[in-house]
């Protein structure tokens, strides 16, 4: 037997029980006659004691460990005598009696320690180490709790856990596919999926009404700190529901997640449909953790002989409370942060209402005091508040808007961590048109479906009246961050057909991408409908992380790269002939 305890286990009331640890060596100080080595393992640290009455052979070993040893510990367990409150072990200590290397290591690159000297390349190098550190070991157990109580949860509900594969063909969800070529079958390829949303479809024609996977996706798109090319999924879909009964079933998952990994009680989950929050907060994934709504000010401020306004699509802006005080310095600076690509702002208006009723503006000169009353009045702004103000094309500077708010939200402390403002942002416009392409978009994916209201819309081919067909889709939102989505699906092979033809897919095209779909559809599809969340973006929030990759146990950096096993990396000349890829056009 290797141990009979692991270190994080032993407490006084151990005292006087002879135990084996074994671990690794997380540090070692010599104090006087005294050797003591902290002993770790993946459940805490517990003090070794090397005093002069060890045994020779103990001491002897002790003095030839190195940091991250793996050490099997034999001794008495005794109550310290100076305590350590910190950890839970930490009234005890291990008297050894015997000591064995199991095996000796390197000194590792970088200190494990919860704050460590590495950088983020190297650890990322030596990522079995940095796993080895608190933070990422409490990472990877929260992940461990989610997934558990997310199966537990689904399971009480009668969904059935069904793997779907990996070397399909493309199912587009608007990012490109990762491929594998086919050595059996030269010149074509698998595609990964980018999520199993057909397969989870044909399940439910299949009658397996309740399906979930927590299942690994595939995508190749820009990466961000809550984007991965492959992250999981707690994906799932049930037959005959409505949207009502998606939302009160997922809602239902989400608050027993909050309650059993964080403690924390959601309260109902409001709804706010997109064009709301487009509206009220210039994107549809609202911080709803503090009010500080947009207000378009494009009629209000134009017509006054200010070109900037006169030229604006939209015109909008915010109010910050309490903020009339900034300084000069203090608005070039946030003129500065609009300015910056991220954003793309042109400049940055304001107008300070002062304690003494008083309005001073960076736009003085083109409005009288009436009217930048007038403006105030849309916020209901109150003497010291400072209105900031953007203007351009409408989606531009809705977004610029939508970033200036949660920076100032951030700079006034509104978005405090431990808060959680869950949201349903419902009512998507179901298709996008792209100028470039001069083509529609599923803003979701092809296989949602239009609200029933427009479906009239739907059927017509005017590009105005298809821009307003509403999907019945539905995101859930939590402080800024899209934590999953889905929609009601499309179940009549006629209005997937007609789906694809507004997209721009030719008969043929449709019938050789998706004609397994649409010919599931002859053979009884039941309604259904179904939502996906972001397991990885869920455990990082409820870690406090804005950043997912320390929630994944072998991420990709933001190059796409595993610099670890240096992945992607070339393979043999051999191989690629094998599968029938042009070897000469790689020697270019
Ligand atoms: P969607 O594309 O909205 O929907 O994805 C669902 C959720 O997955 C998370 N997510 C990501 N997380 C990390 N890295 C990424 N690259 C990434 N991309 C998406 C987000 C998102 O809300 N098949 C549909 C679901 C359905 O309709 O049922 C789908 O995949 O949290």
């Amino acid at each position: 037997m290797y141990r009979t305890h692991t270190c994080g286990e032993l407490r006084l009331a151990d005292a006087g029980q002879t135990v084996t640890l074994a671990g690794w060596v997380q540090r070692i100080r010599k104090l006087g006659g005294m050797t003591f080595i902290d002993l770790r393992d993946r459940y805490g640290l517990t003090q070794l004691a090397v005093d002069e009455e060890a045994p020779a052979a103990v001491r002897s070993a002790a003095g030839r460990l190195g940091r991250e040893f793996v050490v099997q510990a034999t001794g008495a367990v005794v109550e310290r005598t100076s305590k350590n409150a910190k950890i839970p072990t930490g009234e005890v200590e291990i008297r050894l009696a015997q000591l064995a290397v199991l095996n000796a290591a390197e000194v590792p690159p970088f200190t494990i320690e919860d704050e460590s000297d590495g950088g983020e390349e190297l650890r990322a190098k030596y990522r079995y180490l940095d796993l080895r550190r608190n933070p990422l070991r409490r990472a990877l157990a929260l992940r461990h709790r989610v997934a558990q109580e997310a199966r537990g949860f689904l399971d009480a509900q009668g969904f059935w856990e069904i793997e779907t594969p990996f070397l399909i063909k493309s199912t587009p969800e608007g990012a490109r596919d990762f491929v594998v070529p086919s050595r059996v079958h030269p010149g074509e390829f698998y595609a990964l999926p980018q999520s199993p949303q057909t397969f989870k479809q044909l399940l439910m024609v299949a009658g397996y009404d309740r399906y979930f996977q927590i299942a690994r996706c595939f995508r190749d798109e820009d990466l961000r700190a809550d984007r991965q090319p492959e992250f999981t999924q707690i994906d799932c879909e049930m037959a005959f529901v409505e949207r009502e009964d998606i939302l009160r079933t997922f809602g239902g998952l989400m608050r027993h997640l909050f309650r059993e990994v964080l403690g924390v009680a959601l309260a109902d989950i409001p709804r706010m449909t997109y064009a709301e929050a487009m509206r009220d907060y210039g994107c549809d994934k609202p911080d709803a953790r503090f009010d500080m709504r947009l207000r378009e000010l494009t009629a209000l401020m134009q017509g006054r002989g200010f070109a900037v306004a006169d030229g604006a699509q939209y015109l909008g802006g915010l109010c910050a409370k309490g903020c009339a005080a900034y300084t000069r310095k203090q608005l070039d600076e946030l003129t500065d942060w609009v300015k910056r690509p991220q954003v793309g702002a042109k400049g940055l208006m304001y107008a300070r209402l002062g304690e003494d009723g008083g309005i001073k503006s960076s736009v003085d000169k083109f409005y009288a005091p009436d009217a930048l009353r007038a403006v105030a009045g849309a916020f209901g702004a109150q003497p010291g508040d400072l209105i900031l103000m953007l203007a351009g094309g409408r989606r531009q500077t809705l977004a610029a808007l939508s970033e200036l708010r949660l920076e100032v939200g951030s700079r006034l402390g509104l978005r405090p961590k431990g808060v959680f403002a869950p949201l349903w942002v419902v009512d998507f416009p179901l298709l996008e048109w792209d100028d470039e392409a001069q083509r529609f978009y599923a803003m979701h994916h092809p296989f949602t479906s239009p609200q029933p209201e427009d479906r009239e819309k739907f059927a017509s081919s005017r590009r105005e009246d298809l821009a307003q067909v509403r999907a019945n889709a539905y995101d859930f939102v939590v402080n800024g961050v899209e934590l999953g989505g889905g929609s009601i699906r499309i179940h009549d092979a006629g209005v997937q057909q007609q789906m694809f033809s507004v997209l721009g897919f030719t008969r043929e095209e449709a019938e050789r991408k998706f004609g397994f779909l649409l010919n599931a559809f002859k053979y009884g599809a039941p309604p259904h409908g179904g939502i996906a969340f972001g397991f990885d973006r869920l455990c990082a929030m409820f870690g406090g992380a804005d950043s997912i990759r320390d929630y994944i146990a072998f991420p990709k950096n933001n190059a796409a790269r595993d610099v670890m096993i240096d992945s992607p990396s070339r393979v043999d000349e051999g191989q690629l002939r094998e599968l029938a890829i042009a070897v000469a056009e790689r020697k270019k």
